[in-house]
């Protein structure tokens, strides 16, 4: 199927490992032109080589730290000096940590939000008017559950991702007249590098089989497993690509049924 996606200029945030990473494979299979932005020079180098030896696309790597104006305004300045225009943003970038009511500082909470909640808020408020001024464009966010379903551990990315949720639906409201469609996909857990991360911290605090530890944190959601990154990076093609050409402000659950079960 056409998705539309060929030779679109799409900017993936946190493109050098996980769901970001899958995001950029899709859209390169789908012959996007690239800008892949993290601050992992060699994996961002590496991966921007793999996807242009694979599907021929073009691929701008760009390292940048995205918890700073500074670090958003190169990343976009980078892509138009090279492509002159910005067709789609996957906002993805993100790593908050866990932590609680009385257990996490301020500045703690201050520092997850810089690249969670404000990284998204400041590449949309910078791409925004570019697209506007290209007559339109597709924002996708990858959020996550913990918005909708809140844990006491998890306090700052509930936060962040309610917020993001919040603010997704608002500047669609705001893009709309503007040809600009903003979504976003809400995942549950998702094996990536940052999940296998916390399954394996979890597993040595309590001296556990990390497989026992993944199967308890997983219980709950009906699918019993965590989504593939791929199972996620779908959605994104699908919320940016010409059939989704009627929606927007929409919020697309990926959590193996977790959230319906509320
Ligand atoms: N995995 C899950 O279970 C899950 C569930 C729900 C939502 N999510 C959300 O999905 C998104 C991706 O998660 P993931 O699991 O794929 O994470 P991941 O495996 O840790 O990958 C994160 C990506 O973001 C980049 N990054 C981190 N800090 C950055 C910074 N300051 N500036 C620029 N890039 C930065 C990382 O590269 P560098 O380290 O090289 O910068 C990496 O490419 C996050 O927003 C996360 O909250 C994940």
């Amino acid at each position: 199927m056409d998705m539309g996606i060929t030779n679109k200029v799409v900017i993936v945030t946190g493109a050098s490992k996980g769901i970001g990473k899958a995001v950029a494979e899709i859209f390169a299979e789908e012959g996007a032109k690239l800008v892949l932005c993290a601050r992992s020079e060699d994996l961002l180098l590496a991966q921007a080589k793999q996807l242009t030896e694979a599907h021929e696309v073009e691929v701008l790597p760009v390292v940048v730290d995205l918890a700073s104006q500074q670090g958003v305004d190169d990343c976009i300045a980078a892509t138009l000096a090279r492509f002159g225009q910005i067709d789609i943003l996957i906002n993805n970038a993100g790593a908050i940590r866990g932590g609680g009511l009385l257990d996490k500082p301020d500045a703690d909470w201050l520092e997850d939000w810089q690249l969670k909640l404000f990284g998204y808020i400041r590449m949309m408020r910078t791409t925004f008017p570019e697209m506007e001024r290209q007559g339109g464009g597709r924002i996708v966010n990858i959020i996550g559950n913990g918005g909708r379903m809140p844990r006491a551990g998890y306090l700052a990315g509930a936060g962040a991702n309610a917020g993001l949720m919040a603010i997704t639906k608002g500047v669609a409201e705001q893009g709309a007249s503007k040809n600009i469609l903003v979504n976003a996909v809400n995942p549950g857990p998702v094996h990536t590098p940052r999940w296998d991360g916390m399954v394996s911290a979890i597993a040595s605090q309590r001296d556990a089989d990390p497989q026992q530890v993944e199967a308890a944190m997983v219980k709950n959601i009906p699918l019993k497993r965590p989504a593939e990154p791929e199972e996620v990076s779908a959605v994104a093609l699908f919320l940016a690509s010409k059939h989704a050409s009627y929606m927007t402000g929409e919020i697309v659950q990926v959590d193996g049924g977790a959230a319906n079960c509320l």
